[in-house]
């Protein structure tokens, strides 16, 4: 097996939030504790309701924030102990908005040559130029989009720029949070088909933040569902998605049908709002949610075992 490019170990993300006028700072946990690795030309997808802590994890894993406690590694280096701008370029993120992240005042060859005007010095304007052309190539567009500008693109075709950009630098590591999410259905699977290509050809790392299921069916090797900031369930995608073991799960699941054709149509529906990251219940975070929770659900916190797939919870699923 190929050493991970990405390794976390309880990582974690606070914030303080005011808590009000004459109160004192709170502290949110919006990433309580996570651990997973990730692999050369592999796809870890990330699920989770809104809130979940899906985008300060991604934050984090492309060195955008600091983690707040536990560790990181990137390409076997402690990011917290590395010089910063060299290994950032190790990882690259692309965000769901093909419409915000991209500068409208700038032609695409000059937003796909920034990160090299920036960090590599060494490049002519001539080699820029070309690298600039051949990611152009590379993500399906054509040489002509060179000197147009981003309004004149549809979604799927900036968010494939948007993708170039990322690779300009030669990543080992690809965040996603939410690449597809903005996009018609019709175009989702054109993007994801070319992310995939991508991947073979360049042995790409996927970090994959998704809140749909269908879709990290499609990509994913393997997947970490997140509740309040940690993972109450992780695994190999086929194993995690035919026999889920946490409540939590099976609830996501049965809500997106077309995730999992197979799977028993009985439709579970949560009931109850997710509780507020300032006020994380004891115990299980999911119990007062959880059809299946009993006394010790509230009082104690359930931790996954180590394993392949592994869910935190007392009274798991059976396989079907
Ligand atoms: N800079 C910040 N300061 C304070 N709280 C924050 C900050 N960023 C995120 N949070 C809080 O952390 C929690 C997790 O947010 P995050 O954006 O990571 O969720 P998410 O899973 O990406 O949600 P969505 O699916 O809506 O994108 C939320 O409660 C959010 O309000
Ligand atoms: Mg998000």
């Amino acid at each position: 097996m190929t050493d991970p490019v990405i390794q976390a170990n309880d990582l974690q993300r606070h914030y303080s939030v005011s808590g009000g006028l004459f109160k004192p700072a709170r502290t949110l946990k919006a990433v309580a504790g996570l651990d997973f690795s990730l692999s050369a030309g592999k796809t870890l997808a990330v699920v989770g309701e809104s809130g979940c802590g899906k985008s300060t994890l991604a934050r984090m894993v492309a060195m955008i924030e600091e983690p707040t406690a536990g560790s990181l590694t990137l390409d076997g280096k402690p990011v917290l102990a590395t010089d910063w701008a060299e290994l950032r370029q190790l990882v690259q993120i692309v965000f769901q908005d093909p419409y915000g992240s991209l500068n409208p005042r700038q032609r695409i060859g000059t937003i796909l040559q920034e990160p090299l005007v920036i960090n590599r010095p060494d490049m002519t304007k001539a080699d820029r130029e070309a690298k600039a052309r051949e990611m152009i190539d590379l993500v399906g567009l054509r040489p002509e989009h060179y000197d147009r500008y981003p309004h004149m693109f549809s979604g799927g075709q900036r968010q494939r720029i948007a993708v170039a950009r990322a690779l300009m630098l030669d990543p080992k590591v690809l965040v996603l949070d939410e690449p597809v999410s903005a996009l018609d259905l019709s175009i989702q699977s054109a993007v994801l088909n070319l992310l995939t290509e991508l991947q073979d050809r360049l042995k790409l790392a996927y970090l994959f933040i998704s809140h749909d299921l269908s879709v990290v069916r499609h990509v994913a090797d393997d997947v970490i569902v997140m509740y309040l900031g940690r993972a109450v369930e992780s695994g190999p995608k086929s194993s995690v998605f035919d026999a889920p073991k946490h409540p939590y799960t099976k609830a996501l699941m049965s809500a997106t049908p077309r995730a999992n054709p197979e799977a028993d149509k009985v439709r579970i529906k949560l009931s109850g709002e997710l509780p507020s990251p300032l006020s994380i219940p004891k115990g299980c975070a999911f119990a007062p949610r959880c059809w299946k929770a009993k006394a010790r659900c509230a009082a104690e916190l359930p931790l996954a075992d180590a394993g392949n797939h592994v869910a935190a919870c007392f009274f798991p699923e059976e396989a079907p």
